[in-house]
């Protein structure tokens, strides 16, 4: 099968289609026929070495996808070939999903409402989305500030947070300000004097900038994105064996209010497999607007 894969360790130039072997569920997992996948600012880091050299090579980026069903692991009930899904790999593989096939171990059925490139790109956000806010525990009435609210989490967690009843204030570059109020969020411009544009704060979910910048702020503060983070704020990473957590229900939540009307995933940019290359330059820029995705 078709694969964008990487046999060392660099630039995002090193990413190419190649041939790989086609991979089959284990217990408790499904295949399924990829549509779409999406492009994470870890996937990036993975192939920079940034990480370190955490995956053997070569690797297959990408840690989730849309598609139709087609292998069925053992144990595996309520779903069928021919299903259309969105989910999430096994996370210890740190890839696979940027592939015409691909090994998932956490599914929701696609709503319609959803196209093919936005299911694709929304199963890891709308999970790591809903266990941040869970986490911080986000309910009706909570004011809540996200800080990076223009990006493929934020733009998620926006909707997710209005949807449980909170207020939002999201932070954004005086030119996304009108996209993040367009997703059910009051936009603040970050930088300097930040404290003061947004007021005090029940709760604050860290994306992107300086998190310490939201300590005063916000009573409670969650960081999905600062490994080594300040007293006080409270770290969650998707991938990170020692806390491994996942709040999956965040599929389902997010796919019955797309059936309402009341979430969507925002595209900054959707590009053939082939173009691997560009999606990860654009991930890398850190101002993409919404989710990257890359269509088979
Ligand atoms: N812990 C986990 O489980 C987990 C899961 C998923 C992602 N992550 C991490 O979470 C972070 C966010 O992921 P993502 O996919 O949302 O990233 P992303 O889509 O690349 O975020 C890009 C956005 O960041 C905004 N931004 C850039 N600088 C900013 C600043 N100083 N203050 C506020 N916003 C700023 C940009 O808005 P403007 O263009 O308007 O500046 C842009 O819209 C990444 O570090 C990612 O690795 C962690």
């Amino acid at each position: 099968m078709r694969a964008l894969r990487y046999t060392d360790f660099g630039p995002a130039d090193l990413l190419e289609v190649g041939e790989v072997a086609e991979p089959h569920p284990g217990a408790g997992q499904i295949r399924i026929a990829v549509r779409a996948s999406g492009v994470t600012p870890a996937d990036t880091a993975l192939r920079s070495g940034r990480l370190g050299h955490r995956v053997p090579l070569p690797h297959v980026p990408g840690v989730d996808a849309a598609g139709v069903v087609d292998e069925i692991g053992e144990g595996v009930t309520g779903v069928r070939p021919g299903d259309e899904v969105f989910g999430i790999v096994d996370l210890r593989q740190l890839g696979g999903a940027n592939a015409d096939h691909a090994v998932l171990a956490a599914w929701a059925p696609k709503p319609a409402a959803l196209s093919w490139e936005q299911a694709g790109g929304a199963a890891a956000n709308a999970e790591t989305a809903t266990r941040a806010l869970d986490l911080l525990q986000v309910g009706e009435g909570t004011t809540l500030l996200i800080a990076g609210a223009a990006g493929g989490v934020g733009t998620l967690a926006i909707q997710l947070a209005v949807a449980r009843g909170a207020q939002v204030i999201g932070t954004a570059g005086p030119a996304t300000q009108d996209f993040v109020a367009g997703l059910g969020a009051t936009p603040v411009v970050y930088g300097e004097g930040l404290a003061e544009r947004t007021g005090k704060v029940d709760a604050a979910l860290h994306c992107a900038g300086a998190v310490a910048d939201l300590v005063p702020i916000a009573g409670r503060v969650l960081t999905i994105a600062d490994m080594s983070p300040p007293e006080g704020v409270q770290a969650s990473f998707m991938a990170d064996p020692t806390t491994f957590r996942q709040a999956l229900h965040g599929l389902t939540d997010a796919a019955e209010l797309a059936g309402k009307g009341l979430f969507t995933v925002p595209l900054a940019g959707v590009f053939p497999l082939e173009e691997g290359p560009a999606a990860h330059r654009l991930s890398e820029t850190g101002h993409a607007h919404g989710k990257i995705v890359l269509v088979n």
